[in-house]
């Protein structure tokens, strides 16, 4: 599947929703940043992945059963035709309560890279400008420290970016420079 393909299977599923639009673009470019480091050569890949993550958004019965999102991708993308274990296990991960556990440095990247990008939005917020471009490094890591700003933000899953032999900041870092690239595609 290409970069284009998987843009148009995203806007198809997504239906002109704006929120979820931007947050998988802003996981797309942090996976690729991730790549860069960690399997060069696979950055349009490992973006796709995060293109894709959230797939099944609008489709999955998540406010009942947390459980369905992430198989629910995995249907869709089998209905659009897409055979990929390894995209597959890389969405499925990113939810562990539906049972699939990370394994592979792709599935570490893909559950720490999902809650880094609301998380540094969050923090983008606290700015005037409300821009990404305010945004050290530093806060965001003085904020990760507060267990009560953005209190949703999964921790432990951003944490996990450890399991890939980077640590947190290199993560903080990774995604800051890559969303920043895309800062006005993502409104911020
Ligand atoms: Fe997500």
């Amino acid at each position: 599947m290409t970069r284009e393909e998987a843009y148009q299977i995203l806007n198809k599923y997504m239906a002109g929703d704006t929120h979820y639009i931007q947050h998988s673009l802003a996981v797309e470019a942090i996976m690729k940043g991730l790549a860069k480091r960690l399997s060069p050569g696979d950055e349009e890949y490992w973006g796709i992945a995060g293109l894709l993550h959230d797939l099944d958004e609008l489709h999955c019965d998540w406010r009942n059963d947390i459980r369905t999102h992430g198989p629910k991708s995995v249907e869709i993308l089998k209905e659009e035709g897409v055979d990929d274990p390894v995209l597959f296990g890389a969405i499925l991960a990113h939810n562990p309560p539906n049972g699939k556990k990370a394994k592979t440095k792709i599935e570490y990247a893909l559950l720490a890279a999902d809650p880094m990008s609301g998380f540094i939005k969050a923090v983008a917020q606290i700015y005037p400008d409300r821009k990404i471009a305010s945004v050290k490094p530093k806060s965001v890591m003085k904020r990760f420290n507060e267990s009560r700003f953005a209190a949703n933000a999964n921790r432990t899953y951003m944490e996990a970016i450890e399991y890939t032999g980077l640590r947190l900041e290199d993560l903080i870092d990774i995604s800051l420079e890559e969303m920043g690239k895309i800062a006005g595609e993502i409104d911020l």
